[in-house]
């Protein structure tokens, strides 16, 4: 009896999975509504009955009703790369050039760009044990609840095999139109657009929300080919599709060379309104998979693919005035204050003016009508003034001498665009200095973003970024702020307890030293690994480093001995915040990581070029002549004078059989 009930449910739930395969991504239903609702049906009452047979991977997960508690950071297995945009014609064929100059045939596959948000979907034995949110790349967040319950993403594929593959996640054009009308109607904001629609659906806490929101899904990338035998890309994507996912193969084109590219574009702009869904561009790949390897990546990109964008749309508003912003280092920005207008799907009531030459360039007065587009399909921008629509009521621009904030005189370094407010206290610097630290790319505290920090900050609550660590000595005030409860505050005090674990190069970016980007921060973090040698180091040490110029070396330098930084950097590490990189560990070489390498002769087995990428990936740095500050000399077949320099220096010498048994064993 319990026996034919366990083989009753299995046998629904794959008439069901079946049915939503059939009809979600063949968009070919074999089952009527009512069939199909009896079954579940009868699933559902089979399933309470007899919880001892529950199955994440049953369709009734479907419907939703799984609530987390807050969404769990996951690594990647291989970072999930965005792609380059291009935006013209001309871009596209330089593209082409490079892939014809590395002697690689141009045979592309193109593809819609969708707009929506990016997934990684992993299956172990065929069954789908968990999805990620694209994230910063590294890092992104477990939304396994809210993915089983889109219908076109099978929790079970036809061959029980491991595998990793990646699409977009998207709300379809309509259901964007219903979510919205049910707004307006509960007198809700509406959602902008179909990409932050999406984003805000998949990042729901209760899985019901997201089920609610129909969203869907195409399939594009499967990042680990080689273990399946697959050697074109287009063969990926037919395997993905036989495993069972929705890939988009009526749009995807096997193409050769830039006119059938063209002539694909011109398909695509032509499809693009009729189309259920959203695009923003096409996406160019090589075809071969061998071709993809030998092009390799940069480090944000690969450099086989590219993102042609559509030309961005343009509005006509009115620039009503031009407020000025102060930034975490002070700089001051002009903005422009617009009449709210609907751009490419959001409304756009400002953009930034980036500074005083900008404004006079593009000769802006206040009452001008100007015409916007988005920047990246993204950021608002005024593209010029309408000169003709003036009717002589238009007031110039004036630039600032004060700070807005505090009032006190700004300066303007010479040769330089930008004013700053040079006053420490200002609190419009501060409030934007404990912005930056939580933003994503740095500490990545969810529930601390700007509106937030502003209120804190007023109320005293977080004046300084250690503040930010004792918030939990304000819990109870905090839970009798409006808006706010037990949850949400101890989902806010979580995410600022499991900050203190984050890897060194989000801090180092979050700290905010003039000029480091995120990527310098992590080139940094690999090279030096903890915080403590980054302040022993001085300024020749930083300036050996590809990518670090003199003046970043000097700013790193300068921040690193100033009495308040390292106060601020002693009271956080008090705190038990993290102060050591932990990145891959296999990226670490105790031979190699840290050190100054000088190459000199000719190696027999490596290229020195290659060489110096391998010591580079290692944490290592190479330059090109001996100093003191070098630690290891490696010499080859004839080598020059940089030879007897390293001797006479005393520097360590590596022959070409050491340093080719430490780069065998990588
Ligand atoms: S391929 C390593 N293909 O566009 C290559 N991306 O700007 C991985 N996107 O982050 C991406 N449609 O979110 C690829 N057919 C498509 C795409 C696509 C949309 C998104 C994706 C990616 C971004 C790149």
């Amino acid at each position: 009896m319990e026996n034919e009930k366990k083989l009753r449910i299995e046998y629904l739930r794959k008439i069901l999975n079946d049915a939503n395969y059939e009809y979600y991504v063949l968009d070919n239903p074999t089952l009527t509504d009512q069939e199909f609702d009896k079954y579940l049906r009868e699933l559902e009452i089979l399933e309470e009955e007899n919880p001892e047979y529950d199955s994440p991977f049953s369709p009734t997960k479907k419907v939703g009703g799984e609530v987390i508690d807050s969404f769990k950071k996951v690594r990647h297995k291989l970072p999930m790369l965005s792609l380059p945009d291009v935006f013209s014609l001309e871009e596209i064929e330089s593209f082409n050039e490079r892939i014809i100059k590395n002697s690689i045939e141009p045979i592309y596959v193109c593809e819609y760009k969708i707009d929506g948000l990016s997934v990684s979907l992993h299956y172990e034995k065929g069954e789908l044990i968990y999805a990620v949110t694209r994230g910063d790349g590294v890092i992104g967040e477990d939304i396994t609840h809210n993915v089983r319950t889109i219908k076109s993403i099978p929790l079970i594929l036809k061959q029980p095999i491991d595998i990793e593959v990646r699409g977009e996640i998207y709300m379809p054009k309509k259901v964007l139109d219903e979510v919205n009308e049910k707004r307006i109607k509960t007198n809700l904001p509406i959602l902008q657009n179909v990409r932050n629609a999406a984003a805000g659906s998949i990042r729901q806490l209760d899985s019901k929300v997201a089920a609610e929101r129909k969203l869907n899904t195409w399939i594009y990338h499967l990042p680990n080919p080689e273990d399946y035998g697959i050697k074109t890309h287009q063969d990926a994507l037919q395997f993905m599709k036989d495993l069972g996912f929705k890939v988009n193969e009526k749009a995807n084109k096997v193409v050769k060379g830039i006119k059938e590219i063209e002539r694909f574009i011109d398909f695509a702009s032509k499809k693009r309104e009729e189309l259920p869904y959203e695009i923003d561009g096409i996406v160019i790949k090589v075809n071969n998979l061998a071709s993809q390897k030998k092009l390799g990546f940069t480090s944000k990109y690969p450099k086989w693919a590219v993102a042609y964008k559509f030309p961005a749309k343009e509005v006509l508003t009115k620039l009503s005035n031009i407020v000025f912003t102060v930034g975490r280092t002070g700089k001051i920005t002009p903005n422009a204050v617009l009449e709210p207008v609907i751009l490419m799907g959001s409304t756009v009531k400002r953009a930034t003016l980036h500074n005083e030459d900008y404004v006079l360039m593009k000769d802006l007065k206040i009452g001008d009508i100007v015409s916007l587009r988005k920047a990246g399909d993204v950021i608002p921008e005024v593209v010029e003034a309408k000169k003709e629509r003036r009717n002589g009521s238009e007031k110039e621009f004036q630039m600032i001498n004060n700070c807005p904030i505090c009032g006190s005189i700004l300066e303007k370094k010479k040769d330089q665009v930008d004013y700053y407010c040079l006053n420490f206290s200002c609190s419009a610097r501060k409030v934007e200095a404990l912005i930056h630290y939580c933003s994503r790319k740095a500490m990545n505290i969810d529930g601390l973003g700007v509106e937030i920090m502003e209120d804190f900050y007023n109320l005293g609550f977080i004046k300084t970024i250690p503040d930010i660590y004792q918030l939990k000595n304000h819990r109870k005030d905090l839970i009798e702020l409006e808006g706010y409860g037990h949850k949400s505050v101890d989902n806010l005090l979580n995410a600022i307890e499991n900050s203190k674990n984050n890897s060194l190069e989000k801090l180092l970016f979050g700290l905010g030293i003039s000029g480091i980007g995120d990527k310098t921060a992590l080139l940094l973090s690999k090279i030096f690994r903890t915080m403590d040698k980054m302040i022993e180091a001085d300024y020749e040490k930083y300036e050996d480093i590809k990518d670090i110029g003199p003046t970043l070396a000097k700013n790193l330098v300068d921040f690193f001995q100033d009495k308040i930084n390292l106060e601020l950097i002693d009271n956080l590490k008090k705190l038990g915040v993290n102060m050591n990189y932990l990145g891959s560990v296999d990226k670490y070489n105790e031979n190699i990581s840290g050190k100054r390498f000088v190459i000199t002769g000719s190696l027999s087995f490596i290229d020195r070029d290659e060489l110096s990428k391998v010591i580079e990936s290692y944490g290592g740095f190479t330059s090109s002549s001996v100093s003191k500050k070098t630690d290891v000399v490696i010499v080859g077949e004839k080598p020059g004078n940089k030879y007897d320099k390293a001797t006479e220096l005393e520097i360590e010498i590596w022959n070409e059989e050491k340093i080719k048994s430490i780069v065998d064993n990588f």
